[in-house]
């Protein structure tokens, strides 16, 4: 090691920089320039990838900010229309900026018209991730007045657009797959009232959106609306570094967003906990989740960054709670949750290799009790982590330091060799 402000290998110093909270990173973007070596670091585990101001995660201590708040703070008290302005842009809105802002994504969430065809070419049983991809991927198509990323007006009304047409995406996915008519929003509801009203309304008669549930859903937002360079916003920003258009980098973030690991975990955990039943049957599982020569993991159980409770897990937790009480609904999948919950925590292979609940061991929960099929949670998750992306992604192309993404690698296949022909191997 070299003094506090350098790394020494070789001959070479490499600068260490701080950051305004959290570790120091080394800079070593001279290092194969200056000595013909890569790092190798699969999975990213050690390697900040660019510098960020919206959100800082201290996975040990359990803490989540959103340009410096605490995620509790910004679930209890604060809304999705207004987390979503802080993470767009820097600061929390006066009330005026709020009224706008909510204005603004209010009157761009109809989708244009020809997208309800588009619809139609999928099949009925498509899952809504299958959709969602397709569809977003789509807008680019729609949208051309909005895809020059150099001009930071149009990216900031693809971004309104992309935050504002999520929930009408989502909605119809859900609505086409149960052969129901779309329905169009109702710019009087809020964000989170209207995406209600168009997954579960019917033209035939009214809906009358329940404000707990409505309050409920628009927390399970904020939980899920940034999370530092997880793989689906690394994905937004490395297809956004080739200059690609935003409605395509979203597109490639849900792709990466579907995955079990992932943001498919909390329709992998509900499937867990329904297939274990009954509390009775947690110890097999549980079993099953320690056993190296078995593939299971406990779906909703460990987190890449947190190794300790997971802050969006409290107020999920709470939040269950909450809509249980107010929908009266009694389903035992929550009390295998707590029990299985509180024997992974007391167990000592979760406690040594610090496994704890994550965001997703509760969310599929909540999501169920206000009727949600499994198959929509992830899509759930994409409606939200859009607001991250967009917000990651608007970051990225104003850094100067910005490059292409274009990480190397450490060849191990043979070396140089002729080719021989079809009738000679
Ligand atoms: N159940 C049982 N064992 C586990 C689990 C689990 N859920 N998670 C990790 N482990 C073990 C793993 O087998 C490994 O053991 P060993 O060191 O003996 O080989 C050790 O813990 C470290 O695991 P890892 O896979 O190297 O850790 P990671 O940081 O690469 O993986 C993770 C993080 C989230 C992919 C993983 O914990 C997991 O697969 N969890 C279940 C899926 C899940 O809930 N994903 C949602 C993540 S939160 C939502 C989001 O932000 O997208």
């Amino acid at each position: 090691m070299a003094d506090t402000n350098t790394l020494k290998f070789g001959d070479h110093d490499y600068p260490v920089m701080s950051g305004s909270v959290g570790p120091q990173v080394v800079d070593i973007r001279k290092l194969y320039s200056e000595t013909g070596m890569f790092t190798y670091d699969p999975g990213f585990t050690s390697t900040a990838s660019c510098e960020s101001a919206l959100t800082y995660i201290d996975g040990d201590e359990g803490v989540l900010l959103h340009r410096g708040y605490p995620i509790g703070q910004l679930a209890e008290q604060s809304s999705f229309m207004e987390v979503s302005y802080l993470l767009l842009n820097g600061e929390l809105p006066s009330k005026g900026e709020l009224d706008e802002f909510t204005h603004t994504i209010t009157r761009h969430t109809m989708l244009h018209e020809q997208l309800a065809t588009f619809y139609r070419g999928f099949r009925r049983d498509a899952h809504p991730m299958a959709i969602m991809c397709g569809v977003v991927g789509a807008l680019s198509a729609f949208y051309h007045d909005s895809t020059d990323i150099n001009d930071p007006r149009q990216r900031m009304i693809a971004s309104h657009r992309l935050i504002a047409k999520m929930p009408t995406i989502a909605a119809m996915a859900y609505k086409y797959s149960v052969g129901q008519p779309f329905l169009y929003p109702d710019n009087s509801l809020s964000y989170t009232g209207n995406f209600l009203r168009m997954t579960f309304g019917v033209p035939a008669e009214p809906y009358h959106v329940n404000p707990i549930v409505e309050r409920a859903l628009d927390r399970i937002f904020i939980l899920h609306a940034d999370h530092e360079q997880n793989a689906s916003t690394s994905t937004v920003r490395l297809a956004g570094s080739s200059g690609a258009n935003p409605f395509a980098c979203i597109a490639a973030g849900i792709a990466c967003l579907w995955g079990p690991a992932h943001g498919g975990a909390n329709e992998a955990a509900l499937n867990m906990l329904r297939e274990i039943g009954t509390p009775d049957r947690i110890p097999e599982f549980i079993a099953r989740a320690k056993d190296k020569n078995d593939p299971f993991r406990l779906m909703g159980f460990g987190h890449r960054v947190y190794k300790n409770y997971d802050p969006r897990a409290t107020v999920m937790q709470k939040t269950v709670r909450e809509v249980f009480d107010a929908l009266k609904v009694n389903d035992p999948v929550f009390e295998v949750a707590l029990q299985l919950e509180h024997m992974a925590l007391n167990d000592p292979y979760f406690i040594e290799k610090k496994l704890f609940p994550n965001v997703d061991f509760y969310s599929g929960v909540i999501l169920s009790a206000i009727g949600f099929p499994t198959t929509m949670f992830t899509a759930l998750f994409a409606l939200a982590r859009t607001v991250g992306w967009v917000a990651q992604w608007n970051e990225m192309i104003s850094d100067p330091a910005q490059k292409i993404g274009r990480p190397r690698q450490l060849y191990t296949g043979p070396t140089q060799r002729d080719y021989v022909e079809i009738g000679k191997r």
